[in-house]
């Protein structure tokens, strides 16, 4: 079967890749040219463990194409996934404009049946309005089925992800469409993943619900660690028992300065807009998206509250990428944490082990170092911003020869208090005494 993938981004391109290795002949497209240029030679270009080695095989192979020529992709294939970005407006909700063009540009293309796929996360409504714009820009009648398919990868684990899903969501009008997809993620029956099958409005508002509940899950227990501060208790022991609950679960339960990356944030607010425009309140997910916002705040608070900056003062910060394993900077907790501080008129000495070009677009005065070592030097204090296995195990004693002070602020809880005193550091966490 061809099938085509248009948008080349971590999803689209991990779509495009894992259905290629299954087998199928995939053709990604995308409007950036250079984005093309580089995949066309084997070079990813952004990181996620795994995919270059994928890309380089499957070029190889044969079944994967790539193309900024959406006309022959959409004609030679049966089913069209769109996976171009739906970022947020001003007010919070998506921007479909992407969804939009590649809507109409399929539309001028397809000559026969087709499967339209929502891969993107798209407001409840999306199917619906695709429907319309593309019958209403067809040059002659051509029958097609629109179907919504939300991703739930994770970035930096998209590939793993993407070949063993927790389950498949399918929402469709047609039992051909329903057909078609089933067939394309056959591989998965063979692994027993679980397929929803629903209609394309409940697949839509499955993608918001699932998001905006793991960030309710983060905002809650960074909640209970500012209560666990105030009260002297430990928050990784009160989260390790809830998460031995069952009916809780262990996964999203780890304090840290709030959550980011391209989806929590974004999908948050699209879904309260969502609620408003239905005049449904979602108090719940407004309480989460407030919470984040002050913890995101609070990370800079606490640095401010255990010294008095100034411009005399220089913050060492490790890990500049929303999570490890990825280099995605999108509403990054280090953007505010970094902008709160140069607000101080500090000077900052910055790691990441993949981030750092794309921090540059934010911050291009800051100085990037070339490992944590060469970042803690001449430091007034070390802040563990995001939890790369790189900096779980650092040599303490090397770096305390190398600071300046001996502030070492952990905001990912990935250090023993004791074992970190011990060494000489004023050592401060999340939620523990
Ligand atoms: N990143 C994630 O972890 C993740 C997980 C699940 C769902 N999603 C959703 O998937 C969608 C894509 O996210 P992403 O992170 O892969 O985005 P991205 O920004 O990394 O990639 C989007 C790609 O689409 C391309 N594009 C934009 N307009 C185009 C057009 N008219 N024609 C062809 N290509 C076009 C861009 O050049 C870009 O390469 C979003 O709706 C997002 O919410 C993302």
């Amino acid at each position: 079967m061809h099938i085509c993938v248009i948008g080349t981004g971590y999803v689209g391109l991990v779509t495009g890749l894992c259905f290629a290795e299954f087998g199928l002949n995939v053709t990604c497209v995308d409007n950036d040219e250079k984005k093309i240029t580089l995949l066309k030679k084997g070079t990813v270009p952004f990181y996620e463990p795994g995919a270059e080695e994928m890309l380089q095989r499957n070029l190889k192979g044969e079944r994967i194409h790539f193309t900024s020529n959406m006309g022959d992709a959409v004609d030679a294939s049966l089913v069209i996934f769109i996976a171009v970005g739906t970022p947020p407006r001003g007010d919070g909700s998506a921007d479909l404009k992407h969804i939009k063009d590649v809507a109409k540009e399929i539309s001028r293309h397809i000559k026969s049946y087709k499967v339209i796929v929502t891969k993107s996360t798209v407001p409840v409504g999306t199917g619906e309005w695709l429907q319309k714009i593309i019958s209403n820009n067809l040059k002659e009648h051509v029958d097609f089925d629109i179907v919504s398919n939300p991703e739930f990868l994770r970035e930096g684990a998209g590939i793993e992800d993407f070949i063993r899903p927790n389950r498949i969501v399918i929402g469709a009008s047609s039992a051909q469409a329903v057909a078609i997809m089933k067939d394309l993620y056959r591989p998965l029956y063979l692994i027993e993943t679980p397929f929803v099958i629903t209609d394309v409005k409940t697949a839509e508002l499955i993608k918001y619900a699932s998001n905006a509940f793991l960030a309710t899950k983060i905002s809650f227990i960074n909640e209970i660690a500012n209560l666990c501060e105030t009260l002297g208790a430990n928050i990784q022991v009160v989260a390790r028992a809830m998460g031995l609950d069952r009916r809780i679960g262990s996964k999203f339960l780890h304090a840290g300065p709030g959550y980011g990356g391209s989806c929590f944030p974004k999908d948050t607010l699209a879904l309260l807009q969502i609620a408003k425009e239905n005049n449904v309140k979602l108090g719940v997910i407004e309480a989460t998206v407030k919470t984040n916002d002050l913890q995101k705040k609070k990370a800079v608070d606490k640095i401010k509250g255990a010294m008095k900056l100034s411009k005399e003062n220089t913050i060492c910060i490790l890990g500049l990428s929303f999570k490890p394993n990825t280099n995605d900077m999108r509403d990054a907790p280090s953007l505010s944490i970094i902008r709160g501080l140069l607000k101080e008129g500090v000077n900052i000495r910055a790691f990441d082990p993949v981030a750092m070009d794309d921090a540059k677009k934010f911050f291009p005065h800051i100085t990037y170092c070339k490992d944590a070592f060469d970042a803690a030097k001449g430091s007034d204090a070390v802040v563990i911003v995001t939890e790369w296995n790189q900096f779980r195990n650092l040599d303490l004693k090397r770096i305390k020869k190398l600071v300046k002070g001996k502030f070492f602020f952990d905001l990912r809880n990935i250090y023993e208090a004791d074992k970190v005193r011990d060494i000489g550091f004023r050592y401060y966490s999340l939620g523990r005494p």
